[in-house]
């Protein structure tokens, strides 16, 4: 959701920015543009398109600057054109801005501003910031953001440069991620900790309000009130191979071949080994509330909306809580019945997603604790929760997200177990079983990542269809909902999930000869039910691609093709089933010739609501 970049130091900036931006690309590629400072003049250069139109157009060209700032854009006011595209300068050309985010107010700004004569060049929210910086400005950068901030209603997180004060940057956040990377004799800027490990992994991840003045050799963070605050130091643990392709030819497909490592860290980094108080450790809910609790509300977007699906199946099942499951966007405007018995569960990989974050917000009004399931240290969401599990997928670039999905979906069987042994709704016995089933579940995930060629054929076969359903029932149709979400948002072709007992309320009609049913049927109790509903479709001259357990050899009369995944208990079954739809979805994208990293109108990280 549009990626910021910033660099002071002495260095060559033109080549820093468009590296870092080349590493935020996933975060929004509508246009990206940079503005320097060079030889007394402020150089801007932007372009509509990708990263890659930007860098071919600039043919090469390191320049001479020392300071300057990037932005990749993902357009939210205005189309993706030149003139849209950061950095925003003012009417004399002595200020450039990036910003991430929206400005509520801009309308009434922009109205204001030109009646106080200044000419706007872009239909963008952003450039009203860059005006009033302009307007404010009295021989001090940092007072005239001030000023500027206070002007704004909205999220924002911006990075500023003048040619009245070359050799700083000053950036703001509000709402939006923004992270301060700490050199020696340089100082960086960016949205994100992946610009910023070529360089350093030393790092102060700026909170709502703060104000931050970078120079070569200092960095200083102010607070709203302007006062000096001290920052924590933030070290990161992960180096920039990890935000590499290492080999693999899209993120996606090195991301998928990552899910055992990331569930087996996952699961080492929570499970208790005793098992005497429950199976979750590191995080310090307490027991004696968790045995009163009577409600649960996860909420999430997106993939992590369907990994909280699962939760609230499991949940259920094993420790007998009733649990509402609700997209965020939806959830912060239902006036949801919360009180201090329940619990909050808000699910987010990056931990910034402006829904989610507006989500535990007002579940946090209300009253009740909020626990944060999400794969970024640091973010909003993991400052801003009570308790913070944190998934352990590491870096996740590629816009559809599969690690991160497995892993909640990890996180969300703890859980489930935790509250089942702590209010004794299983046996230890049981529960133990169970533990040793998520034990198993990277090795057996390996196993299907080894047994992709099918998937591979079918991709091949299938991928020029226009349509493709994807049914099941219980657990299977949450999977069957990660599948199609997997496969549309990356290969465009239509793709809707059903329950497959709903189908004959409608979508049925929609099933005719050749058109692919992609069937889960994982769950041994509904089997049978499942089976009928393949038989419906079948009778009206579907293509079935059925995915079931190994040993049910039933399916392959019926069905046209069978994926296998080992047998495991049906309750973990999600972990492994969506590991070929992932794939399939990969290969039909790549055999269409799609940009699988960066699909068209998607972001990864989604800051605006
Ligand atoms: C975007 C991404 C999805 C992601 C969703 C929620 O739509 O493209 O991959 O599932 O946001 O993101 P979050 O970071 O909150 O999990």
């Amino acid at each position: 959701m549009c990626g910021i970049v910033g660099y002071c130091g002495p260095r060559r900036a033109v080549p820093i920015l468009i590296e870092g931006l080349a590493r935020l690309e996933y975060r929004g590629y509508d246009s990206a543009g940079i503005a320097v400072l060079e030889n007394g003049a402020l150089v801007v250069r932007k372009k509509a398109g990708k990263l890659a139109g930007l860098a071919s157009e600039l043919n090469g060209y390191n320049g001479e600057a020392r300071v300057g700032i990037g932005h990749t854009r993902w357009a939210t006011h205005g189309c993706p054109t030149d003139a849209n595209a950061h950095p925003h300068t003012d009417c004399r050309g002595q200020f450039a801005v990036v910003h991430n985010g929206i400005i509520e107010n801009y309308l009434e700004l922009r109205e204001w501003l030109g009646s106080k004569g200044h000419r706007f060049s872009s239909e963008t929210d952003t450039e009203v910031l860059v005006h009033l910086l302009e307007h404010f400005y009295r021989g001090d950068l940092l007072a005239a953001m001030y000023r500027t901030v206070e002007c704004l209603r909205g999220s924002y997180a911006v990075a500023a440069i003048s040619l009245l004060e070359p050799g700083k940057i000053v950036a703001v956040r509000q709402d939006s991620p923004l992270v301060v990377g700490l050199g020696k004799g340089e100082n960086f800027l960016a949205s994100d900790i992946p610009a910023l490990l070529p360089h350093t992994r030393d790092t102060y991840i700026l909170a709502d309000g703060e104000v931050a003045l970078l120079t070569p050799h200092e960095v200083k963070v102010f607070n709203r009130r302007g006062e000096e605050v001290r920052k924590p130091l933030y070290r990161v643990d992960w180096d920039a191979a990890q935000a590499e392709k290492n080999g693999f030819p899209h993120f996606m497909l090195k991301e998928i071949h990552e899910q055992p490592r990331a569930l087996r860290n996952t699961l080492h980094g929570y499970l208790a080994k005793d098992g005497a108080r429950g199976v979750l450790k590191g995080v310090p809910l307490e027991e004696s509330w968790l045995r009163e609790i009577d409600k649960i509300f996860i909420t999430a977007c997106g993939t992590a909306y369907h990994a909280g699906i699962v939760g609230k199946y499991v949940i259920e099942r094993l420790a007998r809580i009733p649990v509402e499951a609700d997209i965020a966007s939806e959830f912060r405007y239902r006036q949801p019945l919360i009180d201090r018995r329940s619990l909050v569960v808000v699910i987010s990989q990056s931990g910034e997603t402006a829904d989610t974050l507006a989500a535990l917000r007002e579940a946090k009004r209300l009253g009740a604790p909020v626990l944060a399931v999400t794969n970024v240290r640091g973010s909003s969401i993991a400052r801003e929760a009570d308790f913070v599990l944190l998934t352990m997928a590491g870096p996740e670039i590629a816009v559809a997200s599969t690690k991160a999905y497995t892993t909640q979906l990890l996180a969300m069987y703890l859980l489930a177990l935790h509250l089942a042994a702590l209010r004794e709704t299983m046996s230890p016995e049981e529960v133990g079983r169970l533990v040793r089933e998520l034990e198993g579940l990277d090795g057996r995930a390996e196993a299907v990542l080894q047994n992709g060629h099918l998937v591979e054929k079918l991709a091949r076969d299938y991928c020029a269809a226009s349509s493709i359903f994807f049914i099941g029932r219980g657990l299977d149709y949450a999977v069957a909902l990660e599948g199609s979400l997997k496969l549309k948002e990356i290969s465009y072709i239509h793709a809707e999930a059903y329950a497959a007992g709903e189908l004959k309320h409608g979508t049925l009609a929609l099933i005719e000869k050749g058109v692919p049913v992609v069937a889960l049927a994982t769950q041994k109790s509904l089997f049978e039910k499942t089976l009928s509903n393949i038989k419906e479709v079948k009778a009206r001259e579907a293509t079935v691609i059925a995915l079931t357990m190994e040993g049910q050899r039933e399916l392959e009369k019926v069905a046209d093709h069978v994926i296998y995944i080992p047998e495991v208990d049906p309750l973990v079954a999600p972990v492994l089933a969506v590991i070929p739809l992932q794939l399939l979805a990969y290969q039909m994208a790549v055999a269409r010739g799609c940009d699988v990293d960066q699909p068209r109108n998607l972001a990864k990280s989604v800051t605006v609501e």
